[in-house]
């Protein structure tokens, strides 16, 4: 399919790319799902749609190479499972496609350290997991992987706020210095869930990183799993089922989860568990949360590793070949034409 210049296809839609990091052994949790895969699913059908597997990114942060290939594996598998379509998305490997790379070189040429440093998510994980250069240089990566492919619209939780800040930045330094290249991408963060929060501290994130395993709902979890965690949920020592994130962080969590697993909105539910006690309220959330994970579940374990290696394979074959219109255009700007 040919390319326009503003990051359109030939029949008007706009283009939307996202990353998620294969981290540890690859699996993903409740709030990958609520934050950004269920808008990856659903922008399928309106958008233009390029979806990747960011292992480089993955590499910045401790790790074992021995799980790195397995763990690319299964969060692959677990995005098919969901319903990320390679027939209508663009879905592959990031290490597999060269350009991501070459991009983030000559956008670093242009980005201030300082502004690097100053990233929330450096901080946390420089104090966590000790300095490397990656680490520092992981944003302008993301920002290579969203212009690549001259994304309009990127689907992702709260937590990348700061990092599609410093994209838009880079685009308008690098326009501005090279003439119009990319066009300016748009965050996009559901209304409810951009920012699901862990289950044994509601003022901490959701997260893979977190030592406690009880802390998060995975997506591979088995149904007993997900009750016993939603069981021990951190709460309040009130009875009342109330959305009030200053007072009671825990509950509005929960409904949160809730009203996106069980497709309800929320003064629905209170009106519902207002007065039903937290553990009714814990109960019914966990079977939203089953019903929502037990078609994935199920999807994942038919899906063969050698199916889904040679789609990520062909995925990565077409994405080299599309990234290499932008990057002829990239060099043109930048004087490396070649001639
Ligand atoms: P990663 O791999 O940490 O997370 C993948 C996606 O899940 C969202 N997310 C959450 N949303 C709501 N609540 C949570 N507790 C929660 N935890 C994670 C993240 O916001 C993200 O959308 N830097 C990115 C990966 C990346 C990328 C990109 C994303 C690399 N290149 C280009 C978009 C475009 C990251 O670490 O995501």
């Amino acid at each position: 399919m040919t390319m326009t210049h503003s990051g359109q296809d030939p029949s008007g839609r706009k283009r939307v790319f996202s990353g998620i990091q294969p981290t540890g052994d690859g699996e993903l949790h409740l709030g990958n799902l609520i934050g950004a895969l269920e808008n990856w699913v659903r922008m399928q059908d309106e958008y233009e749609t390029y979806y990747c597997v960011v292992d480089l990114h993955a590499m910045t942060s401790p790790y074992d190479p021995k799980i790195l290939d397995q763990a690319r594996l299964t969060t692959a598998k677990t995005l098919l499972a969901i319903g990320v379509d390679p027939r209508r998305s663009l879905f592959y490997l990031q290490s597999q496609v060269p350009q991501h790379a070459e991009l983030a070189w000559i956008l670093g040429t242009i980005t201030s350290i300082g502004q690097l440093e100053r990233m929330t998510q450096f901080k946390e994980k420089a104090d966590r997991s000790g300095q490397n250069l990656g680490l520092l240089a992981y944003p302008v990566l993301m920002a290579a992987d969203i212009v690549l492919h001259r994304a309009n619209a990127v689907p992702v939780g709260d937590d990348q706020t700061q990092h599609l800040e410093l994209t838009r930045d880079l685009v308008q330094r690098f326009n501005g210095r090279f003439g119009d290249v990319f066009p300016l991408p748009d965050r996009i963060s559901p209304p409810v869930g951009a920012r699901v929060m862990s289950l044994q501290d509601p003022t901490a994130k959701m997260s893979k990183s977190d030592l406690d395993p009880d802390s998060r709902v995975n997506l591979l979890d088995s149904p007993d799993v997900v009750r016993k965690k939603l069981k021990s949920a951190v709460t309040d020592s009130d009875r009342t089922v109330r959305y009030d994130w200053s007072e009671k962080p825990g509950i509005a969590n929960l409904l949160e989860i809730f009203s996106v697993c069980g497709g309800r909105p929320i003064p629905d539910l209170v009106a519902e568990f207002g007065e039903a006690g937290y553990g009714r309220f814990k109960e019914a959330v966990a079977e939203s949360v089953v019903a929502r994970l037990t078609p994935i579940r199920t999807r994942f374990k038919s899906l063969e590793d050698q199916e889904v290696g040679r789609i990520m394979l062909k995925g990565a074959l077409d994405a080299r070949s599309r990234a290499e219109s932008t990057m002829v255009a990239v060099r043109r700007a930048v004087g490396l034409t070649g001639s």
